[in-house]
């Protein structure tokens, strides 16, 4: 059963500007409830592995060096539709293409800085979740 749960990061450049907690209230009033929360720094191996799906495309070096340039928070989240309606919550990858109220839209400044990821399919958010939480820390 995963279709209720998403996983997010809020990114190093949210985190440094001072935009997590007004960017996880956002999630709240949209709805999710927080199942799990972890406030970590990814190691490059760490972040290589979480973006391996990218690992040929040409900003895949960009991508890394900025995961690990700060800390970041982690979290599952939970709601009906979570990962479709997550998606629209968060907005396009480039922040000027992202939707008027979108947090990217809010608290993006380039589509290397994007303030925030959102899992792409239940099986991914699964996958996702598993990487940074063990059963016991699912509340
Ligand atoms: P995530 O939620 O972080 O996975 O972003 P996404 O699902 O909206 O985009 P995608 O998974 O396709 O890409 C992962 C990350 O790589 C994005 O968040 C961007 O920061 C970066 N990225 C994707 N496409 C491009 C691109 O064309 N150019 C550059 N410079 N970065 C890109
Ligand atoms: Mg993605």
């Amino acid at each position: 059963m995963t279709t209720n749960r998403t996983f997010t990061m809020i990114k190093p450049d949210a985190v440094a500007n001072g935009h997590a907690g007004k960017i996880l209230d956002h999630i709240i009033q949209a709805g999710y409830k927080v199942v799990a929360l972890k406030y970590t720094h990814l190691s490059a191996e760490k972040a290589g592995e979480f973006y391996a799906v990218h690992n040929e495309r040409p900003f895949y070096k960009d991508l890394v060096d900025f995961m690990i340039s700060g800390p970041i928070y982690a979290a599952i989240l939970e709601k009906d539709n979570a990962v479709e309606d997550f998606r629209k919550v968060i907005g396009a990858t480039d922040p000027s293409k992202a939707e008027a109220g979108t947090i990217r839209n809010l608290f993006a400044k380039s589509i290397d800085a994007n303030a925030i990821h959102g899992s792409d399919s239940d099986e991914n958010a699964a996958i996702e979740g598993n990487f940074f939480f063990a059963e016991n820390e699912r509340f």
